[in-house]
This record gives C-alpha cells, structure tokens and sequence, in this order.
C-alpha cells in the first residue's frame, strides 16, 4: 500500500520502518530539514534497538522515501498517518498545533480522496476539530481515524511489529478493512484489532497511560512506607505480582516515571477532566507522588552528604528516562541531577546511548564520560539513575576500588542486597533496608 508519515520522530520513524518492512512503500515527511537530509545520508536521528538497520535496508530497496515535501507526501499515498508531537503547554493541555497545521496541509494538497490517521497523542475531541478544519480547506472525499499508538521506547519496533492490541477509531466500515488490510502482517500472532469511535480511541490512550503511570506512582508510595516500617518492597512486589488480577508488570519502584508520555499525558487528562467537569482525583494524586518520589531521592543523597556537598563529586550511571533509549525528556535522572547541582554537588556521569541528548539539555553544568567506570575515579558516591543492562552486573571490585569510599545510591534497585553486602558497599536502595 502508499503511505505517507508526518512527523519522523520516535513515533513517526519506527512507523513508517516497519510499514516498509511490511512490504508497503512509504514517504516520511518532518519540517526538520537538518533530520531529513540526515535520514537521506542514512543517519538514524534517534537510538532504538532494531530501528537503524531496518531503515536503512528499506532505504536502499527505495520502500522508505525521506522528504520535507508535504505535497510529495500527499501525491504518493492513500493513507497519512500523522505523529508530531502534541507537547504539553503551561496549563498542562496538549498543544495539537503541529496535527493541525500538517492536517491542514493535506487538505490544501489532497487532489482526491485521503485517509488520514493519527498515531500522535491527542486530547478526546481532536478528531472533530481535525475533520472540520480540514473541510475548510477541500471538497474533496477524506476519512479520518483515530489510532493512537502504544509503542515504547526501548522496544518500540518489537512492540510495532508484534502489539499487544491495535486500536482503530473510525466507524466507517470501507476504512476498517483498509486498515485491517495494512496491519495484518502485524496480526499474524492471533494479536487483536479493535475497532471503535473515534473519541474512544482518543480515551483509550489517556487512560492506558495514565493507568501506567498511576501503578508506578503508588508503587513508589509503597516503596516510601517500606523504608519506615523496615519492609522490603522487592518481596511485597513479588507478593502482589503473583496475584492474576494485579499482574507483573509495571510495579518496579523507581525515582518515577519520566518520558515523553505519562508526565505529559498525565497533564492531559487532569485538563480535560477539567474542561468536563470531573475531577481527575487519582491521576492528580499520581502526579504529585511521582514528583514527591522523585524529591525524595534526591534528598536522601543530599541529606547524606549534607554540609559537605559542595565537597562532594557524584558518579552518575544514566541519563535517559528509561534503558534502552537515548530520549532525555522529563527524565527522571535530569530532574535528579539538577537537584544535587543545587546544592553545590558536582556530577560526572555515564550513559550508553544518552550522552549527546543529555548533553544538549544539561551539558554546560556536569561533565559526561564515555565509560562508566571512568565516571566512578575519586567519587564520593555512585548514584544509578537508569536501569540499562550494562549497570546490573558490574566488577564490584572495581567499583569499589575507583570510589573514595564504597557507596551507592541505587534508584533503580538493580542489585541483590547480600551480593552488595558481600562486596563490601555500603548501599542505599528503594524501599529496601540499607545496607553496609
Ligand atoms: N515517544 C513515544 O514513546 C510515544 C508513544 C506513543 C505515542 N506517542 C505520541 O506520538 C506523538 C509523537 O511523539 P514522538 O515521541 O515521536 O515525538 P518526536 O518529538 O520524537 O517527533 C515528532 C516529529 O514531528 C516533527 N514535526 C513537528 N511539527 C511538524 C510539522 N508541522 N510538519 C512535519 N513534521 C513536524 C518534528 O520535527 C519531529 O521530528 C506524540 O503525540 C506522543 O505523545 C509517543
């Protein structure tokens, strides 16, 4: 099938890859020219296990076309899936002006019928808004769906060509058997599709991630109370976690949750919840205990240290929100990070794939390394703020040996307390006792 994606980013290029990959030809369209020219050179603007080499090989078989030509875009495809960003605004609200201004685009070019689909993020009523901007600027035929994505970073061209469910919002049956059509190769493991309305499918994806987010949340608060009354929040994890009606996933504590998406989508849903008139209790509350989780340890590392932190020099083992990712955005490490630079601590820190992102973000105030043990020379302390594989079974002996005294604050609560133990470190966790 022709397909056309606006807006090349995380969402937008492991689409229009495994699109490719599929058998479909794609034109890839962003209004960053510097990516774009880029992507042309084969130059993969983003880390994603899995994402480079597919681009690239569909590349070279002519599947994938990179271009900042919306019109070439619109000539050469029956199918526009539209995935900008919808980046929050100061009122938490998701700013929908890039899904705009690119659908009235498509509409100024389209010469005969289009469907145009929304893979981005957009607040319940987007659908609408979209449809009768777009009829300003045509007469001619379009159908418009709803299909929001639930990709994550990390694993984002396993979970495309392989997902947990696709949702479709459109009731127009013609368009459900097209689309139906274009994610088969992706169905092939009895994988549902659902089909629905359009302000469902908007619903849906709120609520998935705010669901997510909230269980991360209230794992977190539990975490807390574990470290007062002496429980080990590992063994309660694993004590609910086997309950078939709560489940596994999603119940690691952490210092929050970060990203691109919960924090904002989060945000998202509070406001909509406003403009509707139901107040978003829970998703209000899982936000304020993701911030309180995220205070807290970075408080416990600066009441450590307290009087002497401007003494104090910090290794740091991540950057990005998430293993496996280089994306930095409302990271959990950043925000930590910036905390401890207040109070006088300096940061040399490591991360496999997140050391240029970071860099553009926080580059000026800490210094970034290229090996992990480089970062740990002389340090008062290790902090680890990512969960990357590489940090679960590091050389204790060299950690302990670089370090002025052997501490860790581990955020992300990567190692065994008798393994730690036996290596002589002392070890602050989450919810867990100390060690050492
Ligand atoms: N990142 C994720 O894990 C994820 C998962 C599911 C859904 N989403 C949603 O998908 C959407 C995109 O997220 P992302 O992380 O891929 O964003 P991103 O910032 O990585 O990419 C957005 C891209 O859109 C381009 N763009 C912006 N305005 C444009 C315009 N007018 N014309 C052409 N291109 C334009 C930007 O240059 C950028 O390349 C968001 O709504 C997000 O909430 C993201």
């Amino acid at each position: 099938m022709k397909v056309c994606v606006v807006g090349i980013g995380y969402v937008g290029l492991v689409t229009a890859g495994c699109l490719a990959e599929a058998g479909n030809n794609v034109v890839c369209v962003d209004n960053d020219g510097r990516k774009i020219d880029g992507l042309k050179k084969g130059v993969i603007p983003i880390y994603e296990p899995g994402l480079g080499e597919m681009v690239q090989h569909n590349e070279k078989l002519k599947r994938l076309e990179f271009t900042t030509d919306l019109k070439y875009g619109v000539d050469n495809s029956l199918i526009i899936f539209l995935a900008v960003g919808t980046p929050p605004m100061a009122d938490g609200s998701a700013d929908i002006s890039a899904i705009l201004a690119v659908a009235g685009g498509i509409a100024e070019q389209m010469r005969d019928y289009r469907i145009v689909v929304t893979k981005s993020t957009v607040p319940v009523g987007t659908h609408k808004k979209v449809a009768e901007l777009m009829k300003t600027k045509t007469d001619k035929p379009f159908d418009y769906v709803s299909n929001p994505e639930f990709l994550k970073e990390g694993s984002a061209v396993e979970d495309f060509m392989s997902p947990d469910r696709i949702i479709i919002g459109t009731e127009k049956q013609s368009v459900r058997e097209t689309l139906k059509q274009l994610y088969s190769p992706f169905m092939r493991k009895g994988n549902r599709i659902i089909f629905m309305d359009a302000v469902s499918a908007e619903m849906t994806k709120y609520t998935a991630n705010v669901m997510l987010a909230t269980r991360i949340s209230f794992m977190n608060e539990i975490a807390a109370l574990c470290e007062k009354v002496g429980a080990d929040v590992e063994l309660v994890r694993q004590g609910i976690g086997s309950d078939s009606r709560i489940g596994r996933a999603f119940l690691f504590p952490g210092v929050g949750y970060g990203g691109s998406c919960f924090p904002k989508d989060i945000r998202a849903l509070i406001h909509i919840g406003g403009q509707n008139g139901v107040e978003m209790g829970l998703a209000i509350a899982a936000e304020q205990a993701n911030k309180a989780s995220q205070d807290r340890f970075a408080k416990r590392i600066c009441d450590y240290f307290g009087d002497r932190s401007r003494n104090v020099v910090l290794a740091v083992w991540g950057l990005a929100f998430k293993a496996k990712t280089d994306d930095v955005r409302e990271s959990p490490a950043i925000n930590c990070i910036k905390k401890l630079l207040e109070r006088g601590i300096k940061i040399r820190a490591y991360d496999p794939e997140a050391a240029q992102t970071a860099g553009a973000v926080i580059g000026n105030k800490i210094e970034i390394v290229e090996n992990g043990y480089d970062a740990l020379d002389g340090a008062d302390a290790l902090v680890i703020l990512t969960e990357w594989q590489e940090f679960r079974n590091p050389d204790f002996e060299l950690i302990v040996k670089k370090l002025k005294k052997p501490i860790i604050f581990d955020g992300r609560n990567l190692y065994d307390l008798e393994v730690v133990k036996k290596a002589g470190i002392e070890y602050h966790s989450i919810g867990r006792p100390a060690v050492g």
